[in-house]
């Protein structure tokens, strides 16, 4: 395992509940163990994709009377990792622990399956605010798995300097910048950057999205989630919650959750409007992650310098690793993005 424990013994988002329909099998991978993800009238299952018995793929099986069944032999497994039928014999197979499949704890809410390979881990996800609040419009957007590592990713979106330019005229411009305050307040098991402004960012989406800004907070939940939230005088704009759930060691699956308050417009078009501005956006940030992977890969391991705008220093990376970091607000940055 290569990921830091506390990463590996996490809850993973690993799909969306509507890419698992009943009868369905998904075969998901996260933190280098893949899993058959399945539906049946007996619930959800989450098995390591691993059949006891000759170890076949399990996710290459189908759902059959309630259960995931293996297409070698045909021993079926219920949602609870139980051994419900080892085909043409007569034995009883559901208490014997022996032909059990693995299955890990899962939960299911707000669309999303989240899975864990510990037994440690709380007894559901630890969420962050407003994500099941249902005063607002929400919807998800998938776009399958990125090669490159969940970890470049978070840093990526938790750093607000790369938007000048590698989303030039769609975020922000590189020719014309603001004046802006960043604050980074340390939470002790996260961290969040303030960004303070007068107007709204320079770029066609700010403009056609936004109505007024006052400031925007992108804050890191260990391991996975960053939530930036953009806020209009009075009220929230848009809350984006990602999540970059570590497939291998060289790709991650990203989800990402779009809350709206109500109202401003029907949510179809607020959603159709957010996906045609932000697409070409994170193509560019698909490409970038692969781009930054390829040359880490060539030289065997990143080598990082940090600049006098990586504000966060290596904190982020000390929270990913599982650290606490000392709480506190550092002094406000002027800056120009
Ligand atoms: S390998 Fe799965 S039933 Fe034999
Ligand atoms: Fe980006």
């Amino acid at each position: 395992m290569s990921f830091p424990k506390a990463v590996a013994e996490a809850w993973h988002m690993v799909a969306l509940s509507r890419e698992v329909k009943r009868n369905q099998v998904r075969k998901v991978t996260f933190c280098n163990t893949p899993i058959a993800l399945f539906r049946s009238e007996r619930g959800l299952g989450a098995l390591i994709d691993r059949c006891p018995h000759r170890n076949y793929p399990l996710s290459d099986g189908r759902v059959h009377d309630g259960g995931l069944e293996c297409p070698y032999h045909g021993w079926r497994f219920n949602p609870d990792g139980a051994c419900a039928a080892v085909p043409g014999c007569m034995a009883e197979t559901s208490q014997d622990q022996r032909l059990r499949a693995d299955a890990l704890r899962l939960w299911e809410g707000h669309g999303a399956i989240f899975v864990t390979l510990s037994e440690d881990a709380s007894i559901t996800p630890e969420l962050p605010p407003d994500f099941g609040n249902p005063e607002l419009d929400h919807f998800w957007w998938q776009q399958g798995t990125w090669r490159g590592r969940a970890f470049d990713a978070i840093e990526n979106v938790m750093d607000p300097f790369h938007t000048n330019h590698l989303h030039h005229g769609f975020i922000r411009r590189r020719d014309r910048r603001l004046p802006v305050n960043l604050i980074v307040n340390s939470h002790g098991d996260g961290i969040d950057m303030v960004i303070e402004q007068t107007q709204p960012d320079l770029g066609i989406m700010s403009r056609f999205l936004e109505r007024d800004r006052e400031h925007s907070v992108s804050r890191y939940y260990p391991p996975a989630t960053v939530q930036a939230r953009w806020e209009g005088e009075t009220r929230l704009t848009l809350c984006v919650t990602a999540i970059f759930t570590p497939a291998t060691d060289d790709s991650f699956t990203p989800f990402a959750r779009f809350s709206t308050p109500k109202g401003l417009a029907p949510a179809w078009l607020k959603q159709a409007a957010i996906r045609l501005f932000l697409a070409p956006v994170v193509a560019q940030d698909r490409r970038a992650l692969e781009r930054q992977h390829e040359v880490m890969t060539h030289f065997g391991h990143p080598q990082f310098s940090s600049g006098p705008g990586d504000l966060l220093g290596n904190r982020l990376y000390r929270l990913w690793q599982g650290e606490r970091i000392e709480p506190g607000s550092d002094a406000t940055v002027e800056a120009m993005l």
